[in-house]
């Protein structure tokens, strides 16, 4: 238990609300989607498209990109394109935001959980080698908060299984494994573009990779199963998962500063770092090996917590003085909606979720709020007894 006494100062300096994240969205951004407005191609016809694709695959380092409609999309897509149907076991890990799951759901496939890395909260290599059976038809690693997991291990494994492997770098735009950019270890890689990520489209995502019969396929299922060749001609059952125009202006945009919007979010990480260093109640969230984090949401865990009572007084605390936090994500398997899919041991999952509260992350941070929150956190978090 705790008391907030100490945080009626901290009430009186926070006038101005501190979100969780805020997008940067600048002049030249307005006017390139201005463009793309005047341009008359506002829906998903235009060059800024190609541009957008071209573009970002290329930041990434694979040969083609497929944009689409969200983050969801591109995962339903790339599911789609390899084949993925009913009754096929999908390997994915069960402390995620929901989409992944949902997209292997739509596909009438079976979502089969896999427990965590405690150091990068991501699936664990070796959790995925017991898992892997007769059934399994793909993995989906995710590269949580922006941390990469160990992606050379699983798609090391991938490949000796033949098990075609999926990255989900929705939360992990330029972050890097080993010096490597996130996205080049998947068949596929799926990308998110909603407001909070490192770039956005407003709503938006893409799926890249080096293979063009999976390109091709995934152009095609994207656009109602339309033939590439023959107008109107409907090959198969396909979706509307275009990208519009506007949207994909306001990437190529925001594309141009993808690196400068890291480097300030690792500063923000690192300011949140130092600042909460002194707190041996709190585990702050910091660069691993020779790994690249890009901190897309800046996670702590509280120490010495057996349920998410306390956490979520803390979350309450602060919103009461108008610092916006949120949560870890529930994990997926204790949701009643999908808890008939797990099957296996959660240990570090299990242990981890209910101690995690991301803080606001967004590239406009200023020093002295990074602080306050930094000192309303620590404060309330002095009170922990162990
Ligand atoms: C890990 C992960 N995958 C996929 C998505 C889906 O992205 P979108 O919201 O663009 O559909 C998100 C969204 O935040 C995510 O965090």
């Amino acid at each position: 238990m705790y008391s907030n006494r100490g945080l009626s100062i901290l009430v009186q300096r926070s006038v101005e609300p501190i979100p969780i994240y805020e997008p940067e969205i600048t002049t030249d951004d307005m006017r390139t989607v201005e463009e793309a407005i005047k341009s008359g191609w506002v829906s998903s016809k235009g060059s800024f498209i190609d541009e957008f694709e071209r573009k970002f695959a290329s930041y990434i380092g694979k040969r083609y990109g497929v944009s689409t409609s969200s983050g969801t999309t591109a995962l339903h897509l790339a599911l789609l394109a390899l084949g993925i149907g009913k009754d096929d076991n999908v390997l994915v890990p069960s402390l995620t935001f929901v989409s992944p799951v949902n997209a292997i759901l739509y596909c009438g496939a079976v979502p089969k959980f896999i427990d965590i890395d405690p150091e990068n909260w991501g699936i664990e290599p070796e959790c995925i080698e017991k898992a892997i059976d007769s059934k399994t038809r793909a993995i989906i690693a995710i590269h949580l908060y922006g941390n990469p997991c160990k992606i050379e291990q699983i798609q090391e494994i991938a490949n000796r299984h033949n098990i075609p492997l999926i990255e989900d770098c929705a939360e992990a735009h330029g972050a890097e494994y080993r010096h490597k950019k996130v996205g080049l270890f998947g068949v596929i890689s799926c990308f998110s573009f909603y407001g909070n990520k490192m770039i956005t489209t407003g709503e938006g995502g893409m799926c890249l990779t080096d293979d063009p019969l999976i390109m091709e396929k995934m152009r095609v299922l994207r656009d109602h199963g339309m033939s590439q060749s023959k107008k109107y001609w409907h090959d198969m059952v396909g979706y509307n998962y275009r990208m519009t125009n506007l949207q994909a202006a306001l990437g190529v945009s925001q594309l141009k500063r993808i690196d400068d919007l890291i480097e300030r979010k690792r500063r923000i990480a690192s300011l949140y770092s130092e600042f909460l260093s002194n707190n041996p109640n709190i585990t702050s969230h910091h660069d691993v090996h020779e790994d690249k984090r890009t901190f897309w949401l800046y996670t702590v865990l509280i120490n010495g917590l057996d349920k998410e009572e306390f956490r979520d007084m803390t979350i309450d605390s602060l919103r009461k003085i108008r610092i916006e936090t949120r949560p870890f994500f529930y994990p997926v398997h204790t949701m009643p909606t999908y808890s008939k899919y797990q099957k296996e041991k959660m240990t570090y999952t299990d242990s981890i979720w209910f101690r995690g509260i991301s803080l606001p992350s967004g590239p406009l941070l200023k020093e002295d709020q990074i602080e306050l929150v930094s000192s309303a956190l620590s404060d309330l978090c002095s009170k922990v007894t162990r």
